[in-house]
């Protein structure tokens, strides 16, 4: 589990959807990645030890994670086989319900309340269009990202109707420069797609591919989010969310600042 200052990112991730009003969070690990499951879980012989110790702060932290009434169930995708196969892998306890998916090696870091997810869900609930995060990236990267296809680049905080949606485009032939974050809000007939998406990029099943054919006969609009992003699956990115998190960590936030001037030369 990769650890952002003193959490787990994955931690991050769920409070960001707890803090949109997400009250179900279903995880998608591999199999190897059981102890991201069992951190969302109790674990009698710790809290019985910090109780005996009387280490109660401790206590109090690791019993009060999430919110009570947020349940997490745990769903295993057996083979690496795509963000898609992921999402198909909660098929069954989705059932009939819309969803959000929120790719956890990307950290956002909300500039207001409700968050960017929050303001996604009530355009999904006002409007019943598919909302898929986005953010400029410069033109060199767009390789690395969905990228989407609008008529005009909204303004942060806004949604406009997507023309297209293209996974990981060669530079020169990208639709714009802005990428799929990796927060989408999504309607639950999402998955009968899925079923049928055969395999794209790195020949894997891609989220993209299948939401380019619900945009074939549903409208899905590209949200510019207002908030940053930490990408932590880049070496940069994770260095940058420690950082940033550090800086507003409660606790260790003022003796951090001060150790960042000491470095500086
Ligand atoms: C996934 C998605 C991609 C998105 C990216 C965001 O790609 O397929 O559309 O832009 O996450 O991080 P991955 O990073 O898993 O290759």
């Amino acid at each position: 589990m990769v650890t952002v200052v003193d959490r787990p990112a994955i931690e991050y991730v769920v409070k960001e959807a707890v803090a949109a009003g997400i009250e179900q969070i279903i995880l998608v690990p591999h199999s190897s990645k059981a102890s991201i499951e069992n951190y969302f879980d109790r674990n009698f012989e710790l809290e019985t030890t910090l109780e005996n110790k009387k280490k109660l702060d401790l206590l109090k932290e690791i019993t009060e994670i999430l919110p009570p009434y947020v349940s997490v169930i745990s769903v295993r995708q057996p083979q690496p086989l795509g963000l898609g196969h992921a999402v198909l892998c909660a098929k069954a306890v989705i059932g009939e319900d819309d969803f959000a998916v929120l790719l956890p090696d990307v950290l956002v870091k909300d500039s207001d309340t409700p968050n960017d997810l929050s303001l996604m869900i009530q355009r999904f609930n006002d409007t019943q269009a598919s909302q898929i995060m986005v953010e400029a990236v410069p033109d060199r990267l767009v390789d690395q990202y969905g990228i989407v296809d609008v008529k005009h680049s909204p303004n942060e905080g806004e949604s406009i109707v997507m023309q297209g949606i293209v996974e990981k485009p060669a530079i020169g032939t990208a639709p714009s420069n802005l990428s799929v974050v990796g927060r989408y809000v999504l309607p639950a007939k999402i998955m009968k797609l899925l079923e049928n998406t055969p395999k794209g990029a790195g020949n894997e099943i891609q989220l993209t591919d299948a939401i380019a054919l619900l945009q074939e006969t549903e409208t899905v609009e590209a949200y510019r989010m207002k908030g940053q992003t930490f990408d932590c699956g880049s070496k940069l990115g994770y260095l940058k969310a420690v950082l940033h998190n550090g800086v507003d960590h409660p606790k260790l936030g003022e003796d951090f600042k001060a150790l960042i001037k000491e470095l500086e030369l």
